[in-house]
């Protein structure tokens, strides 16, 4: 074994459309989000000395062989050296993350892709995306129950996608790249917690629910569309009528309206909550060539609460003729 420190990193997402309604089958898009990473290194001790997992950042630290099933972390490393049919490595893996947690950023899917990838490199096996998808989406599932696999599969994949459960992944080819401010409430969100909540509402109204997903459905088919056609203008309606369609669902919360309509009075295309919500973030669209509107949607989602801003852009990391 090398023994140079193996340092990985992977990056946050944002859903654009179709939270949600994805779990139950329907499509979504999502992009990643390089501005925040997770990052993991592996340090290699004194043989013997076992596996140690330490992520000061989120308070953790657990040595491999005596954590219990249902750690994440650990069990992002048991699956990733029972996949490459390894034993248990001596050293450190140290985790850092700047993802909020509960953000719906995808913070819980970059920890454990970056973790995955560094155990890869230290053992000299680089992992392609689809095999760290898969690692990574049995660990989603100790996050939270019943992941779609949208948030492992766009982490993994680092290019924005068109998902849907169960299938191929689909890469999204982004005609005219387009900019995105995230702006987040503060308001920590877990996303089994608020998946549980949809799927006792669609238990107990399952009609009503299903026709709400559909219609998230079809939202998304027409982004996809204006994104493939480079219709960047298109997609701000798009967005405020799936966050209409999400507060029907019983997803969204006062401050996520509140940063909606900030951003949209400020001079927004369109903006939508992004993730599980009743907290987490809201994304707005952004008019590519408007610095001045960049500006004033910053000020203004700050203004009506926003803990932090971020912005970004969607693009392909390839341009297909
Ligand atoms: C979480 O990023 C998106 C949800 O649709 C859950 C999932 O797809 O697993 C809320």
């Amino acid at each position: 074994m090398s023994h140079k420190r193996s340092l990985s990193s992977a990056p946050g997402k944002v859903i654009l459309f179709g939270e949600h309604a994805v779990v139950y089958g329907r499509p979504a898009i999502a992009a990643p989000v390089t501005q925040v990473q997770a990052s993991a290194a592996v340090t290699p001790a004194a043989p013997g000395s076992g596996l140690l997992i330490a992520a000061p950042d989120l308070g953790r630290q657990v040595t491999l062989s005596t954590a219990p099933p249902d750690d994440p972390l650990a069990a992002a490393t048991r699956l990733t050296l029972a996949h490459l049919s390894a034993p248990e490595p001596d050293g450190i893996l140290t985790i850092h993350s700047t993802i909020p947690i509960a953000s719906g950023l995808g913070s819980g899917a970059a920890v454990s892709t970056a973790l995955v990838r560094a155990l890869g490199s230290l053992l000299g096996r680089k992992l392609p995306a689809d095999s760290v998808s898969e690692i990574v989406f049995e660990v989603e599932k100790i996050h939270h129950g019943t992941p779609s696999g949208i948030d492992n599969t766009v982490i993994a994949f680092e290019q924005p996608i068109y998902f849907v459960r169960e299938r191929p992944v689909q890469r999204l080819r982004v005609a005219a790249p387009f900019t995105l401010v995230i702006a987040d409430t503060g308001i920590r969100s877990p996303t089994k917690k608020i998946v549980a909540h949809v799927r006792r509402a669609w238990k107990r109204e399952p009609a009503h629910y299903d026709a709400l997903f559909d219609q998230i459905g079809d939202v998304t088919d027409e982004a996809r569309r204006a994104i493939e056609a480079g219709q960047t203008s298109a997609l701000g309606p798009l967005m405020d009528e799936n966050h209409e369609l999400l507060i029907e669902m019983g997803v969204s919360s006062p401050i996520l309206d509140e940063l909606v309509e900030a951003a949209r009075f400020a001079g927004a295309l369109g903006a939508k909550l992004s993730g599980a919500g009743q907290g987490g973030a809201v994304i707005a669209l952004v008019e590519e060539t408007a610095d001045l509107d960049l500006a004033e949607i910053i000020g203004a989602l700050t203004e009506a609460g926003a803990r932090w801003t971020i912005c970004t852009q969607v693009d392909s990391p390839y341009h297909a003729s």
